[in-house]
């Protein structure tokens, strides 16, 4: 039998979100899925899937068991240490990626040694340091960060998870990026580990 995969909470079930949740959840991980969008929350429950992608409704439906459904980040803390962020960053009028919601999250999640983001969504270079600067002003230095960004393109999203080019892997070396590793290990992906900016 094989050992016992980690465990992961999502934060935002849109696309990046539900797809990861699924793929992981697909690789034989409990997966706890939090999102703000109640209704979303409500529907996913119900074993609706608000998107169209090939293959996300089977992958879904197929590991049900290992998929949990919350508007409350309490959730995925109490079964994960590694939460994926995939919240959305689209574009201001000037161009540059509004950040509103991970700060959002950045905010909600209280201090912990024993927790890392994973940050999926697209972020500017030198995101990663400024949010482990917060970090730091609200007392939460704690806290791991991992830049692990998305590939993945719309209508081909189920296949681009599980059969990526490369998984890339930006960390500070320490036991985050090794557990994220150990994550997309299954898929055989060449796996790139190098620094939170360069990835
Ligand atoms: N869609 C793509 O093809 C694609 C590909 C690569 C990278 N990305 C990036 O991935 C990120 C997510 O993109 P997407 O297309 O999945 O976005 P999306 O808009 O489909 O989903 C975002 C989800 O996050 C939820 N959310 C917002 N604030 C939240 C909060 N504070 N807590 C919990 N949930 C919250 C929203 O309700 C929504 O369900 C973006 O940064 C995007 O640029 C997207």
């Amino acid at each position: 039998m094989s050992p016992a995969r980690e465990p992961i909470g999502v934060i935002g079930t849109g696309y990046v979100g539900l797809v990861t949740a699924a793929g992981f959840a697909e690789l034989g991980s409990e997966v706890w899925c939090v999102d703000i969008d109640a209704a979303k929350i409500e529907r996913l429950r119900r074993g609706e899937v608000p998107i169209y992608e090939p293959g996300l409704e089977q992958l879904l439906q197929r590991n049900t068991a290992r998929l949990h459904y919350s508007t409350d980040l309490a959730d995925a803390l109490e079964h994960a240490r590694m939460l994926f962020v995939a919240v959305g960053t689209p574009p201001t009028h000037s161009g540059d990626a509004d950040l509103s919601a991970v700060h959002a999250v950045v905010s909600a999640i209280p201090a912990s040694e024993d927790h890392a983001l994973v940050m999926k969504s697209t972020v500017p270079c030198g995101t990663g340091a400024s949010l482990q600067r917060v970090f730091g002003e609200q007392g939460k230095g704690g806290l791991g960060y991992v830049s692990c960004p998305e590939f993945l393109k719309e209508a081909s999203a189920v296949e681009d998870f599980l059969h990526p080019d490369r998984v890339v892997v930006g960390d500070n070396g320490e036991w985050a990026g090794e557990a994220v590793l150990e994550l997309y290990a299954p898929l055989n992906a060449p796996l790139v580990r190098t620094d939170i900016a360069s990835a």
